[in-house]
């Protein structure tokens, strides 16, 4: 994977519609999983994008509603994972929009996904978020594992590279089923995050969960995005289950490949731990980002 010359926007707003918890001092849904609304501007256009869906449909329109985001107006819906707390409220939301979607993620997402312990647990896009229902729904599929930049300044980054050893242990145990039949680990190679390029900011990175490891995914950010500087790291980091040590090695390397850090937000399933460790580490860069929080990150006027 060479270097990819990708465009820029003039400004990314970002509001969070869905995630664990509520924002302070707010009426909205917290529960399991990541939603998060995009409005990009470029000159006269605004793009309107949604990063990952969330797991229920009535607490996306909810919050959507209280937030005064009018879902009616997005363009594209990107998805991070197959996983059912950043998709399952996809059918759901295409029955609301009523007309034909766009929707972005890799090639393996439908494929089967699910725990055994500590008891059955199906992770996958199933049932109504089948792939033969959700096209019936309206869902336009781009499937690819290769970057793609569907607006200028938008990126998806496609399959993640893993460059970082350290970061090989402490994910989740989902397991799949092969080619033969078996059942064997899923090494969720589906995990995809986006980046943004802000002109004047630098990069920002927006992952779904992070199974692809956050700091293999910034490094894959940055590369594609040319070898800009990273200004903000947004998301789900995926550091619960990890040993307290990956999330030193972690900041150490964001020290590496994002000295220019001036906005990290682990959410989701980064683990309170593990946050608390980059709160410390990063002062006033280190933002809470929770249902109904929004950033903005703007050019130079
Ligand atoms: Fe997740
Ligand atoms: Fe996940």
């Amino acid at each position: 994977m060479g270097n990819t010359h990708i465009g820029s926007v003039d400004s990314l707003k970002l509001t969070v519609l869905i995630e664990n918890s509520p924002g302070y001092d707010t009426y909205l849904e917290g529960c399991f999983g990541l939603s998060l609304w995009l409005e990009l501007r470029s000159g006269d256009t605004c793009k309107r994008v949604l990063f990952d869906v969330g797991p229920r449909a009535d607490s996306l329109f909810r919050n959507a509603e209280m937030l005064g985001v009018d879902l009616n107006t997005v363009d594209m819906i990107l998805l991070s994972h197959c996983h059912f707390d950043h998709t399952a409220a996809l059918a759901g939301l295409l029955d609301k929009l009523g007309r034909p979607m766009p929707v972005f993620g890799h090639p393996d997402i439908f494929r089967p996904n699910f725990v055994l312990k500590p008891e059955f647990m199906d992770y996958s896009m199933c049932g109504q978020n089948g792939r033969q229902s959700l096209e019936a729904r309206g869902a336009c599929l781009v499937l690819t594992k290769s970057p793609v930049e569907p607006f200028p300044g938008l990126m998806l980054t496609g399959e993640v590279e893993h460059t970082t050893a350290f970061e090989e242990s402490g994910g989740v145990s989902c397991l799949t089923i092969d080619g033969e039949g078996n059942m064997v680990p899923d090494r969720l190679k589906d995990d995809m995050s986006v980046l943004v390029s802000v002109r004047d900011v630098g990069v920002i990175v927006l992952s779904g969960c992070g199974h692809a490891g956050i700091v293999n995914i910034v490094t894959q950010c940055t590369r594609l995005s040319g070898g800009q500087s990273v200004a903000g790291i947004i998301g789900g980091f995926h550091l619960l289950q990890a040993p307290i040590e990956r999330t030193d090695q972690t900041i150490q390397s964001f020290r590496k490949h994002a000295p220019g850090l001036s906005f990290i937000a682990p959410m989701h399933c980064t683990g309170l731990r593990p946050s608390a460790r980059m709160a410390e580490a990063y002062g006033e860069a280190f933002r809470e980002l929770h249902a109904g929080d929004s950033v903005t990150f703007t050019a130079n006027p």
